[in-house]
């Protein structure tokens, strides 16, 4: 028996799940549900990212412990996972013992390997992204390239990884196994980065508590995604003791068997590169593929947190069910792309596809079979017919697809079923039959095709709709969802069994009434309201600028003396350079915040930050109305 093993990325916890975090889970859920019916050992793990700088800080922010935060936020993954039925084998959590002996083992193998040493490290850190990027790879005004926030300077003794020592060796892998990255596009993208030179990789923090002690070295913390990425073999029992479902599943490596991790285009780098590098370097098998899937937009942009454009599972879940959530993920996005999530789409798809096409087959055929044969399914079967010729055909598409994840495709090839078997019965018109005929064969044949065509919809959805796929097998009189997919070929559909009286599986949503319920919710949903007590933790403060210089090699960056009626006045450093002159602002009163954690910008220490209007990027300094003593509180 083959086995599959299928992760999704373990999520961070300093932010809530959103549409595009329970995407990932969804679509490995379907995998792993698909799998089991195919006759697969199947081990499906999901879990959450909780150590690193990010939480740390964003504990800190909120004055809890960053444990707390980190319970809050699984328990919302844990909820969710009930209510979209994810039927994972486990959940990793990076705080957990067994994690941090998975991560000890990995660390001793690749220490024994002579891939680590110490040295100081200096460059531009992306907080957000735990990770650094040089120089050329940032974006404009020193930012990130993938959150377009400015980026640190960090500057510390660490411990490095040998990754330059991978370069062949990556190379050689990705040459003799092209399905290692997956979609092929992605592969291209990993080897130029990889050809274009890789330079040792730091795996410690030393200015870190919140993570892993780093053995062997006190005062080091394991950098962040060292630890995350451990988490793939780890969970499996990697550095424990009971080691059996890591040999099954990861150490074994059969032919047949697969370890597929599912990530977003966007930690493509640490899962293809970095990882498979600490593998090879521990002695350790590699993952069979890594397959990046892309981004879904609302409104254009990326759904983040930071942009303020996410949409939580959990309202569509209420209005429109679970699984017709796990539908329009799946069907909407072509997978390896980007994707749009707009209310307007998602109901248009809702009414279409879900409503209409598959919802009102199954209750025609259900109300006519119902009334011709006294309750029940039609007492002949059916088996030289163009339904039967469709699903011959489109069956084997839906397994073919699902080999390649293209959850679309497969859907798509059991709505053209389904629309095969709508058009046969709008050429045989079996409602006129009934009336004409009476229970004839020829209606009890023609009725059984179309209920056998949704039979075999039903039993294709069972991965992607687990909880309707079985409703809609018991409205046409199979009570008991297969547990396999032999029950895929042509003819299972009982005949004379019973048929409950058909409930709308999928109520239709009337558009405009509900886009009109939803556009005061919208508002609220991209602001974040927060309480009175939650701004009173922001100390703002005017103060008196006493001098003023560029900060030299920067156009934006101006260092600020600011009077705030304090024993000394505080060093700060704004981005206000491209539109105010130095010499200028001496004497001029502005409002800082003034409990900001101290930062560095270019080396110096900012200690509050000017606040400033921005107007396309360009700041408009803020000034009281009338002059005020320096350390006025602003409320
Ligand atoms: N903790 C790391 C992963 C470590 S795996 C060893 C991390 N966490 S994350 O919470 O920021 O992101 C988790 C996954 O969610 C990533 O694959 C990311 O691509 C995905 N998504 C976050 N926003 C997304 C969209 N708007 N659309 C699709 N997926 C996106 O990265």
């Amino acid at each position: 028996m083959a086995s599959f093993y299928v992760t999704t990325p373990i999520y961070y916890v300093n932010d809530l799940p959103h549409l595009g975090h329970i995407f990932t889970t969804t679509v490995a859920d379907t995998l792993a549900r698909y799998h089991r019916l195919a006759g697969d050992d199947v081990y499906f793990l999901t879990g959450t990212d909780e150590h690193g700088q990010n939480i740390e800080r964003a504990a800190r922010k909120e004055g809890v412990a960053p444990i707390e935060l980190a319970d809050r936020v699984v328990s919302r993954y844990f909820a969710l996972r009930d209510r979209l039925g994810f039927s994972n084998d486990d959940f990793i959590r990076t705080t957990q013992e067994r994690h941090r002996k998975g991560v000890e083992e990995i660390i001793h193998r690749i220490a024994e390997k002579g891939d680590l040493y110490t040295a100081r490290h200096e460059g531009w850190y992306c907080s957000p992204c735990e990770t650094y990027y040089t120089e050329k790879e940032l974006g404009p005004d020193r930012t990130c390239p993938v959150h377009a926030t400015p980026v640190e300077w960090e500057s510390e003794e660490n411990i490095f990884f040998r990754l330059a020592n991978y370069q062949q060796p990556l190379l050689d892998w990705y040459q003799t196994h092209p399905e290692f990255v997956r979609p092929a596009t992605r592969l291209n993208e990993v080897r130029s980065f990889v050809e274009s030179g890789l330079r040792d990789l730091s795996v410690s923090r030393a200015s870190l508590e919140w993570g892993i002690p780093f053995p062997g070295h006190p005062g080091q913390t394991v950098y962040v995604w060292l630890d995350a990425l451990t988490n793939y073999i780890s969970a499996l029992g990697f550095g424990s003791e009971s080691g059996e479902l890591y040999e099954k599943f990861w150490a074994k490596g059969g032919a047949g068997d697969t370890r597929l991790h599912l990530i977003g285009k966007d930690i493509l780098r640490h899962h293809a590169v970095y990882w498979p590098a600490f593998l090879m370097s521990a002695g350790l098998p590699l993952p069979t593929t890594v397959w990046a899937h892309g981004w879904w937009y609302r409104d254009g942009k990326k759904m983040s947190k930071s942009t303020g454009n996410i949409v939580r599972p959990d309202d569509l879940i209420d209005r429109f069910g679970a699984d017709s959530v796990r539908y329009f993920l799946l069907r909407e996005m072509v997978f390896g792309g980007d994707a749009s999530f707009s209310d307007e789409g998602f109901i248009d798809r809702y009414n279409s596809d879900l409503a209409n096409d598959l919802g009102n087959t199954v209750s025609r055929l259900v109300t006519l079979s119902r009334s011709a044969f006294g309750g029940r399914t039609p007492p002949t079967a059916c088996d030289d017919n163009p339904v039967r010729a469709a699903a011959l055909r489109l069956l084997p598409e839906v397994h073919a697809a699902m080999g390649d994840l293209a959850f679309s495709r497969a859907l798509e090839a059991l709505w053209r079923l389904l629309a095969e078997a709508n058009q046969y019965l709008v050429a045989r018109e079996p409602w006129k039959l009934v009336k004409s005929e009476g229970p004839s064969e020829a209606l009890s044949r023609i009725l059984w095709n179309g209920l056998e065509a949704v039979r075999l919809v039903a039993t294709g959805l069972l991965p992607f709709m687990p909880r309707v796929a079985p409703q809609v097998l018991a409205a046409i009189g199979v009570p008991s969802a297969p547990a396999s997919f032999e029950s895929l070929a042509w003819g299972g559909l009982p005949n004379g069994a019973e048929l409950p009286e058909p409930k709308p599986i999928f109520p239709r949503i009337d558009k405009k009434e509900y886009l009109k319920a939803d556009e005061g919710t919208k508002e609220r949903e991209t602001t974040t309201l927060i309480t009175i007590d939650k701004f009173f933790e922001t100390e703002l403060k005017v103060g008196t600028v006493q001098a003023a210089e560029r900060v030299p090699k920067s156009t934006k960056l101006v260092k600020l003396t600011v009077d705030l009626g304090e024993a000394s006045p505080r060093q700060i450093v704004a981005g206000i350079g491209l539109a105010y002159q130095p010499e200028d602002l001496v004497g001029k009163q502005v409002a800082v915040v003034a409990n900001l954690q101290p930062a560095k910008l270019m080396g110096i220490e900012s200690q509050g930050m000017v606040l400033a209007a921005s107007i396309d990027g360009k700041p408009v300094l803020l000034h009281p109305d009338a002059q005020v003593p320096a350390g006025t509180q602003v409320k």
